[in-house]
């Protein structure tokens, strides 16, 4: 049984609230407008690549940035490869009571949502065309990573209080070693030491504006 609790957010959808690290999934202020407004507008719409976009996610949770992403995605006639980490999968019985599909004005978000945590983790799936999945059940501190793979890092752990292990220079390090040369990595987190960790393992860090509630977020390119 899961000990996690649906919690509707400021702008109306849902995310999930973990009590014992006092922590939600996504802002309490609007789960979906910190996906779109970081990891869509600040991170998927910011990379310019003409072929594939590989892009790799820091904690899959509820596949909300996946789901946006490929959605994006489609819009745009990108070909999206998606590498999603994710130590603890969430039951799909807790999952398919989120609110995405009324929330997302896409007509499949059920169906996607549901392929996005049914598929088994460990391969590669086509979920359409344009868009490959792969779910990795590891901790980022233990996974070995391709060099020079991904143009797009999505980095949406818990925040620095709950989990400082996996805000550290050390994890940046190894984000900056799987990334191609001009690739962005993005996060909601804004904290001072987390900006000089991600300086020190050689990124170039830029401060900007957030999501409803939060002043601002981080954006990270390997130059
Ligand atoms: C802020 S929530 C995820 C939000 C997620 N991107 C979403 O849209 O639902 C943080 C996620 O990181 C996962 N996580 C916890 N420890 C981790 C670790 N050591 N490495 C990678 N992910 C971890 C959690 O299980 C959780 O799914």
């Amino acid at each position: 049984m899961s000990n996690k609790k649906i919690h509707k957010t400021g702008d109306g959808s849902h995310t999930l609230f973990v009590p014992e690290l006092n922590e939600f999934y996504h802002s309490a202020k609007g789960a979906y407008s910190e996906s779109m407004h970081v990891f869509i507008g600040l991170g998927f719409n910011s990379v310019s690549s003409t072929g594939d976009i590989h892009i790799f996610e820091v904690g899959l949770g509820t596949g909300l940035n996946c789901l946006l992403t490929f959605i994006e995605a489609e819009k745009r006639n990108l070909r999206v490869i998606y590498q999603g980490l994710e130590p603890f999968p969430l039951d799909w019985d807790l999952v398919s009571n989120l609110n995405y599909s009324s929330i997302l004005d896409y007509p499949e978000t059920d169906i996607l949502l549901k392929k996005i945590h049914q598929f088994d983790t460990g391969r590669w799936y086509d979920v359409s065309k344009h868009f490959s999945l792969k779910k990795v059940k590891e901790k980022i501190e233990d996974a070995e990573l391709e060099p020079c793979k991904y143009n797009l890092v999505y980095y949406d752990a818990f925040g620095p209080k709950a989990q400082p292990e996996i805000w550290n220079q050390e994890n940046f390090e190894k984000m900056f070693h799987c990334m191609k040369e001009g690739g962005v990595l993005v996060t909601y987190c804004a904290k001072g030491q987390v900006r000089r960790d991600m300086q020190s393992a050689g990124f170039r860090v830029e401060r900007l504006p957030g999501p409803p509630g939060k002043r601002e977020v981080l954006r990270a390119v390997k130059l």
